[in-house]
């Protein structure tokens, strides 16, 4: 076996044959199965006629031909890991491998596989190699038909990417099927799937009038299960188009639901889905559980733009379809539920999922340098602070900047294979924007740490805050430069009402930070330098700055606010992330000073003005009920870990159970109320109000 070799992004070259089309044909077998391709290959130099190198694991060849010509000894050489055509010939020409190939003996989760019974793909990243010699890498871009030849009675369905455009019965019991994909794709996204399974069906008419059917295919007995991810489909699909302008471009779209299967994926009209995140039933499923299928059948349904109409050119930009449809998923379920409350959530999987990451010994950037083995980056960091990444797009452009840079985005590169930057430059010409150094982002790995101090002058009026970042070392990269970072940012008054905001004095110009001369109550203040101040203008009294509204960028922020700053943000911020941030820094504060007390074994104590926090937003009945639940939640014990120098988990654990139990006596009237008001007995409805409703009767029992 060849030893694994790191690869490195610096290294990458163009490949020097392009392929054009591909037929494929699988002749599925109880013992082995046939895996017969035609491909045509175009050289990418004219004329110039370089070794062909494929990539194939675990394949036997049976034979190899080109333009009709089985190749000869010596004009191919067959490895463990590779077939090479040591002189294929100048110009154009026609590649004919057969392989047979054990998918009842692969038991990888990638390549063609046997999943209770029925046959299944995995391709992404490189699984395509275990299925036929191919140059297995997502900048090969073609179209391919798929023929599937099986047992009718065994495999009485197959599917395929694209459209079904023949299929038959065969002597001996056997039938066929012939699918079709116009649109070129890379071959991560081919996908098989042959078996017993049945579909539940439903139409989707696109914005142009275009008809799809929709099929998701799971056991008989499952179909009835598989309600929600129909409905969650159909309010993808239609998102898409209201929100990116997005249309599906097929006359079919497939779902299969299959037990042995790492998540979701993707595949072009063929999405393959692990059944826990297809199948529900209200007897059975949580509503978290419901709200996790909502966003993986938007993700996978998302990808068919940002992943496969537009594709990463090679696995370093993984971040380009997963941190973007990442984002376009979190914005999906926000339009659906409740924005903040979305919101809180995804932060807070980044603190416990991808801060940890970014600290340890595995920190890497969004764009990785070099890699191993690609499996190993499907990683926090790529997907999550990847969607942070996009999201600050948006955050810097506004909503309408930011579609007119993903307009441009898919008017470049449609049917291309294309890298971060490419993203940038259209975020950037779209708008004419001036990014400074906001590709660091994709190269420097670590949370950067963002000090904030603020001063008022009475006699001036002004307000300014004072920045300083720093971006901590990881593993390979001992010195960092400064990061682009946004900041958005509100003033309260002293009654708790945003203050309409004029100018700011910055990098020694006044800014005016109106729109279209209306004021404006938040602003993006745009943090590029190690040190920098902005200096509020016209304000006439002393504000309480709320900062980094909505997170507004993957940092640690550290402001000089007061714990009173924060119980007053905690009342009244309009943005209603930072309500349920100022909350959630009071109560860390307050569980790692009590930490100190538990390890001194000192009394635990309770602030009481933190209880009394907690109960006006318990009774605040103009809040979002979910949004209630989520401020009632203390910080997570992983997260105060993570912000020890030495993490005590019996400490940490000892403290939460404390707090839990003190608001639970001490504010056990409210609760019981609450539970009193939020119950229901009527059937089981997946929408915002009733899991809001919900979530907000669980949090109070909890409290019990
Ligand atoms: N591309 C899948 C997604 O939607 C993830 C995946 C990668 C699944 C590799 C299986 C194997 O994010
Ligand atoms: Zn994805």
């Amino acid at each position: 076996m060849d030893a694994p070799k790191e690869i490195f992004l610096k290294d990458y070259k163009l490949p020097d044959y392009y392929f054009d089309t591909v037929d494929l044909s699988f002749f599925l077998g109880e013992e082995k199965t046939t895996v017969s391709a035609k491909i045509s290959v175009v050289p990418r130099v004219d004329g110039v006629a370089s070794p062909l190198v494929l990539d194939g694991v675990d394949l036997k060849l049976i034979s190899v031909k080109i333009n009709g010509n089985e190749l000869k000894e010596g004009e191919f050489q067959v490895g463990p890991r590779h077939l090479i055509l040591t002189s294929p010939p100048s110009g154009n020409f026609i590649l004919e491998t057969v392989t047979e190939i054990l998918p009842h003996k692969n038991t990888s989760l990638e390549g063609l596989y046997k999943s209770s019974g029925n046959f299944c793909t995995q391709c992404e990243a490189e699984g395509f190699r275990k299925i036929t010699f191919y140059q297995d890498r997502p900048d090969i871009m073609a179209k391919d038909t798929c023929r599937i030849e099986a047992n009718k009675l065994l495999y009485p369905v197959l599917l395929s990417n694209g459209n079904l455009i023949e299929q038959g019965d065969l002597e001996g019991g056997n039938h066929f099927a012939i699918w079709e994909d116009p649109f070129k794709k890379p071959c991560y996204l081919f996908a098989l799937v042959a078996g017993q399974l049945e579909s539940r069906d439903d139409t989707f008419t696109t914005c142009s009038g275009r008809k799809v059917a929709l099929k998701i295919w799971t056991p008989p007995q499952d179909l009835p299960k598989a309600e929600h991810a129909m409905y969650s489909l159909k309010a993808a699909m239609k998102w898409d188009e209201d929100v990116f302008g997005r249309e599906y471009d097929l006359d079919i779209f497939n779902i299969v639901s299959v037990p042995d299967f790492l998540g979701a994926m993707e595949n072009k009209s063929l999405n393959i889905f692990n059944s826990a995140l297809v199948l529900a039933s209200p007897e059975t499923t949580t509503d978290a559980d419901y709200a996790a299928i909502l966003g993986v059948t938007g993700h996978e349904y998302f990808h068919n733009w940002t992943g496969n109409r537009v594709t990463c050119r090679d696995w370093f930009q993984l971040s380009l379809k997963e941190g973007l449809t990442v984002f376009r998923d979190q914005e999906f379920s926000s339009d659906m539920g409740s924005r903040t409350v979305k919101r809180i959530g995804d932060v807070s999987r980044l603190r416990t999922r991808q801060f940890p990451q970014d600290a340890g010994p595995m920190a890497h950037s969004v764009r990785p340098h070099s890699y191993i083995k690609m499996d190993n980056f499907y990683t926090a960091t790529v997907y999550e602070k990847g969607a942070e990444v996009v999201r600050m797009y948006k955050t810097l452009l506004g909503s309408q900047g930011f579609r007119k840079g993903t307009d441009l985005y898919f008017e470049r590169h449609d049917g291309q294979a294309v890298t971060c930057e490419d993203f940038f430059a259209a975020m950037r010409d779209a708008n004419h924007a001036d990014f400074a150094n906001f590709l660091l982002w994709y190269s420097q790995a670590g949370t950067p740490i963002v000090k904030v101090t603020s001063s008022y002058n009475a006699e001036a009026r002004t307000f300014s805050l004072k920045f300083s970042q720093t971006v901590p070392p990881t593993p390979g990269q001992p010195v960092k430069e400064p990061m682009f970072i946004p900041v958005a940012a509100g003033l309260l008054d002293s009654s708790g009402k945003d203050m309409p905001l004029s100018s700011i004095y910055h990098d020694g110009k006044l800014e005016s930070v109106t729109c279209c001369g209306q004021p404006v109550y938040t602003t993006v203040l745009r943090v590029t330098k190690g040190e920098e101040e902005f200096t509020f203008s016209d304000v006439p009294e002393k504000p309480i700055p709320s900062l980094l509204r909505g997170y507004s960028a993957p940092i640690r922020l550290q402001s000089d606010l007061t714990d009173d700053d924060l119980f007053f943000l905690l009342a009244h911020d309009s943005d209603g992330f930072n309500r349920w941030e100022a909350g959630q820094i009071l109560a860390r504060k307050l569980m790692l000073s009590q930490v100190v007390n538990f390890q001194k074994s000192s009394p635990l104590v309770l602030d009481p003005q933190f209880v009394h926090g907690i109960k006006c937003i318990l009774l605040d009945s103009s809040l979002d009920k979910e949004f209630i639940a989520k401020a009632i939640t203390l910080p997570g014990e992983s997260e105060i870990m993570d912000l020890m120098e030495v993490a005590d988990p019996d400490a940490v654990h000892a403290v939460r159970k404390f707090i839990r139990k003190q608001l639970a006596s001490q504010l056990k009237h409210e609760f019981l109320n609450l539970v009193k008001e939020n119950r229901s007995s009527e059937k089981y409805v997946f929408d915002h109000t009733n899991m809001a409703r919900r979530a907000l009767k669980n949090t109070a029992l909890g409290k019990k």
